[in-house]
């Protein structure tokens, strides 16, 4: 049996004490990694998504949308080159998005993540407890702006636009 004695009950509460705040520190810092998250680009899907992966390269217009904006880029400030960024890369102004092609060539495209989120830890666990399944039309929005939606006469339906 463990003998209760003066030391040893002071290991015990000692131990407890520093136990739970590092129990809780980890736990706290575990579920951060599944909500902050980081961009992985949609080539790291592939593996365990083939179908979505090869639908979203052979249907979605996003899948090029890079090339969209070198398109029409003559004429056009860097500035305003950025502004496009926003819209037709992955993350950008965001942390762990795109920044430039030089340093991000796999989030050059409008990808998986910009519906999805962020997704470096579901990536590298395949737990879907750290990916957004449901994507809201508030989440389009935010590149189809109404003058956008407008400017295409066209409105996007929550299933399309991606596999
Ligand atoms: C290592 C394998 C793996 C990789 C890589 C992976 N996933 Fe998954 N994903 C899974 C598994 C396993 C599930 C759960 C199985 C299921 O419900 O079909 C899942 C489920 C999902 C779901 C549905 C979640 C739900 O609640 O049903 C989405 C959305 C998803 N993945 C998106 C992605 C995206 C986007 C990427 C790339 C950034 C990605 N996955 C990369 C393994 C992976
Ligand atoms: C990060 C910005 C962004 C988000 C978020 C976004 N889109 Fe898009 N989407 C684009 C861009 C950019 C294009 C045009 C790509 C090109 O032609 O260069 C596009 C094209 C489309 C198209 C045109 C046809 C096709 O198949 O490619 C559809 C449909 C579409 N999106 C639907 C959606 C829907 C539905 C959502 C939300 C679930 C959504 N998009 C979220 C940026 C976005
Ligand atoms: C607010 C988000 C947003 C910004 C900023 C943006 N785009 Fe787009 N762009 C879109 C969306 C969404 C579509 C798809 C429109 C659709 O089909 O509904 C698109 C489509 C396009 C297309 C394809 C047109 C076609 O029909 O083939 C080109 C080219 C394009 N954008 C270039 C650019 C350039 C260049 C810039 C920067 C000057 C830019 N975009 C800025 C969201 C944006
Ligand atoms: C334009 C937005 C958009 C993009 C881009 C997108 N998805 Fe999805 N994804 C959705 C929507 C919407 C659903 C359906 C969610 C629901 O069930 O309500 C979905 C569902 C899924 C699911 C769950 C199974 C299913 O088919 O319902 C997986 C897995 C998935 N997506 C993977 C991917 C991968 C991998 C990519 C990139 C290759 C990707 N998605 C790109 C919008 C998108």
């Amino acid at each position: 049996m463990f003998p209760i004695r003066p030391k040893n009950l002071i290991f015990c509460t000692l131990s407890f004490y520093l136990l739970v705040p590092l129990l809780l520190f980890s736990l706290s810092w575990a579920k951060d990694i599944g909500r902050k998250g980081v961009y992985v680009g949609s080539k790291a899907c592939q593996a365990c998504h083939e179908q979505e992966y090869q639908n979203y390269v052979k249907y979605a217009r996003k899948s090029k949308s890079f090339s969209s904006v070198l398109k029409m880029k003559k004429g056009l400030t860097q500035e305003e080159i950025r502004k496009c960024y926003t819209c037709h890369t992955t993350g950008y102004g965001k942390p762990g998005g795109f920044v430039s092609l030089e340093e991000t060539p796999h989030l050059k495209n409008a990808g998986c993540e910009v519906c999805h989120g962020p997704s470096k830890a579901h990536a590298e666990s395949g737990n879907p407890a750290y990916i957004k399944r449901k994507v809201s039309l508030e989440t389009c929005q935010i590149c189809h702006t109404p003058e956008r939606v407008r400017a295409f006469r066209y409105k996007p339906l929550i299933h399309g636009g991606g596999h």
